[in-house]
């Protein structure tokens, strides 16, 4: 029997088993590729999404306990580019390789919606299971401290040079 889901501010549809784990259907049913597979396990965070707002990881989700909630993925945070966290990412210059940095954004997201303001304590407990192979992860906590200014109304740069020679003087 056909499961409806709501995704990204769409109902879809999904003819697939109730125990398929929300990520393949993400990305093979609705072909949201953003979505990422890392471990299976619930232990990396590359399948970050948000369900009902919240953080939740996805490799291990049964669709059928997603039924009826609102679940967002990276390409339904901010289609125009226009969130917080996608602006001090660009800004920052965050990613290296890419393949972790959609959890990390969406996991940023959801602790941003509930921590306007978060420590370095905050970030690392938000994120610090959100595992980056190319270890990005002193740009992800300056970026989730960016994109909280952005938020309380600070202008975003774009990735301009003085972005970019962040991440330099980081990697010097
Ligand atoms: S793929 Fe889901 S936590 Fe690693
Ligand atoms: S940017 Fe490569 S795994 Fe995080």
């Amino acid at each position: 029997m056909p499961i409806t889901l709501k995704v990204n501010g769409a109902t879809r549809s999904v003819d697939v088993p109730p125990d398929m784990p929300l990520l393949w259907v993400l990305r093979d049913e609705l072909d949201l590729k953003g979505t990422k597979f890392g471990c299976g396990a619930n232990r990396c965070g590359a399948c970050t999404v948000h369900v009902n707002g919240v953080a939740q990881r996805t490799c291990t989700l049964p669709v059928s306990r997603a039924a009826g909630a609102e679940i967002t993925t990276i390409e339904g945070l901010n289609p125009a580019g226009a969130h917080a966290v996608q602006q001090a990412w660009e800004e920052l210059d965050v990613p290296q390789c890419g393949y972790c940095q959609a959890g990390q954004m969406m996991a940023a997201a959801s602790l941003l919606a509930k921590t306007p303001k978060p420590t370095d304590a905050d970030i690392d407990t938000a994120l610090n299971t959100n595992l980056c192979r190319c270890a990005t992860y002193i740009r992800i906590r300056a970026a989730v401290h960016r994109a909280a200014e952005i938020k309380a109304g600070g202008a975003a740069m774009g990735a301009s040079g003085a972005a970019k020679s962040t991440k330099r003087n980081e990697e010097d």
